[in-house]
């Protein structure tokens, strides 16, 4: 398999980020992470852009031991000697210089005729090759250049000393078969091609950066140079992860590799996100959150049967863990089964998982995920079983801060549905009074406790009651994303309690425990 090197510019392309900035500390801890990656070579800086720059290029040099470790210059001598004083200390030191070739960079940025561009290109790197072994030359804007200019400036470059070419497509402009077919056709043309390397340098404009390094891999490309996570300019770089997934999952129909340690990706890409700040997003390919979640009932049983099902790449391939089922309302009860399994619960009758399953759906009609906890939550609510003698059906409550909150309660009972609408001091208040008032029972609220079972918005609400009647008293507990409806569940459950204890005093309740 022909080996495809990895060139990151993720401290250099990637903090050209809008709102990134890594002081010289976060560079060296990024590279010595790009390193344990196994990366190639490490676009650390562009030395001229400010003595900071050049400072924390260096550091990075002086850190890196297996990379090369390169530096960024624009065709002038005198970013050429920033860089080679950037690079001191390297252990093994490289230079990229670039000049723009595209007709609308020559004529409104350089403001140079086509010869002035072949000249400048010559003489710069005929320059850097007096202090550079490795000369990486860029002809920026490659992607919107003539065909045949890019071919004689490539020839050129060879001639002067560059020993890799890269062909930026530096406004991420061009799809798959275009940018394929520059590589195709430069290693058609231009003599001497087989002495350098080529090199890939995509921008996702499009969102066609990956498809279109993949594209120059297939027709030639030793090198990719990309950024961890795909960040960059404007929308990005070819994320380097994605490429190497890439050639990994598709070996066969690619017949490349890179040297990477895949199972350094995740933790490179989590160490990029918090350093630059720049947040994954959740369905990013290979790195984002849900990259190996599943939450479709279908998908999820597929994924219990036989991962394959629906899993490409195995989430231990870049160093996580395991996938996970995320549990919300599409999933099924065989992922539900399986968690409950997960979750200690494995002694349960089908009946008591059918009953849970039914208040999972529940929750997850009103709540986007579903976490252990709340399952946690959810089959412990009801402790003890015990006749329901009431249970809720319907709850209306209105509040008003200038007014008096009013509830009505529609509860089943022995004698069919009843409805009863209430006032209270507050919206609790009110509900209990109906409530009260449907059960025809005097009881005192001797309890009550709410807390949240998870974190967010939208987590689950716990409510706790205790029930007084004279001597008699009975806990009730009650679990909703909505902490009135909790309330109201918590309230009922404490009744139906102690009615039973009422009835039946002497019953033995701990051989009724259950689950749910
Ligand atoms: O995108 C680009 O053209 C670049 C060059 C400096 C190579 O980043
Ligand atoms: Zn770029």
């Amino acid at each position: 398999m022909r080996k495809i090197y990895i060139f990151d510019t993720t401290l250099r392309d990637g903090e050209q980020s809008p709102g990134v900035n890594l002081n010289t500390q976060e560079k060296v801890e990024i590279a010595l992470q790009l390193e344990r990656l196994g990366v190639d070579r490490i676009e650390a800086g562009f030395p001229a852009a400010s003595p900071g720059d050049l400072a924390a290029v260096n550091a990075v040099a002086r850190a890196v031991k297996n990379a090369t470790v390169i530096g960024l210059a624009r065709s002038r001598e005198q970013d050429i000697d920033a860089v080679r004083e950037a690079v001191k200390g390297a252990q093994d030191p490289g230079i990229h210089l670039f000049l723009a070739t595209s007709p609308i960079h020559r004529k409104h940025k350089l403001k140079m005729e086509k010869e002035q561009v072949l000249e400048t290109a010559d003489r710069m790197i005929r320059y850097a090759k007096q202090y550079f072994d490795k000369i990486e030359f860029s002809p920026e804007d490659a992607g919107r250049t003539e065909l045949d200019f890019l071919c004689e400036v490539t020839e050129l470059a060879v001639k002067a000393g560059a020993t890799v070419v890269n062909i930026p497509d530096t406004v991420g402009y061009l799809t798959p078969y275009e940018y394929g077919n520059i590589f195709k056709t430069l290693k058609e043309k231009v003599a001497g091609i087989e002495n350098i390397q080529l090199s890939a340098h995509c921008h996702d404009d499009l969102g066609m950066a990956t498809a279109n390094a993949l594209a120059a891999i297939l027709n030639g490309a030793d090198q990719i140079e990309g950024t961890i996570n795909g960040i960059g300019e404007r929308a990005g770089n070819t994320a380097i992860e994605e490429v190497a997934l890439a050639l990994h999952t598709r070996a066969e129909y690619f017949n490349a590799k890179t040297a990477l340690n895949l199972k350094e990706i995740a933790k490179t890409s989590r160490l990029v996100s918090k350093l630059t700040g720049m947040v994954v997003p959740g369905n990013k390919a290979i790195v984002g959150a849900n990259a190996f979640a599943h939450e479709s009932g279908i998908h999820q049983d597929g994924m219990l049967k036989e991962k394959t099902t629906y899993e490409i790449i195995s989430p231990e391939t870049i160093g996580l863990k395991d996938s996970k089922l995320v549990l919300g309302k599409h999933s099924g009860r065989h992922a539900f089964r399986e968690k409950l399994v997960d979750l200690g619960y494995d002694k349960l009758t089908e009946e008591q998982v059918n009953a849970a399953f039914g208040k999972f759906k529940d929750v997850a009609d009103r709540k986007k995920n579903v976490s252990d906890e709340d399952i946690r939550a959810l089959l412990e609510e009801k402790i003890i079983e015990t006749p329901e003698v009431f249970a809720l059906e319907h709850l209306v409550v209105s509040f008003d801060s200038h007014g008096t909150p009013s509830a009505s309660v529609k509860l089943k009972t022995a004698q069919g549905i009843k409805q009863h609408t209430a006032e209270g001091n507050g919206s609790v208040d009110s509900i209990y009074h109906a409530i009260d008032a449907i059960s025809g029972e005097v009881v005192e609220l001797d309890d009550y406790t709410i807390k949240s079972v998870t974190d967010g918005t939208d987590a689950l609400g716990e409510v706790h009651v205790v029930l007084k009647q004279g001597e008699v008293t009975a806990q009730g507990r009650g679990v909703s994303t909505d902490i009135l409806e909790a309330s109201a569940r918590a309230y009922v459950d404490a009744l139906n309690r102690l009615i039973d204890k009422r009835n039946a005093p002497t019953r033995n309740r701990r051989d009724n425990v259950t689950l749910i």
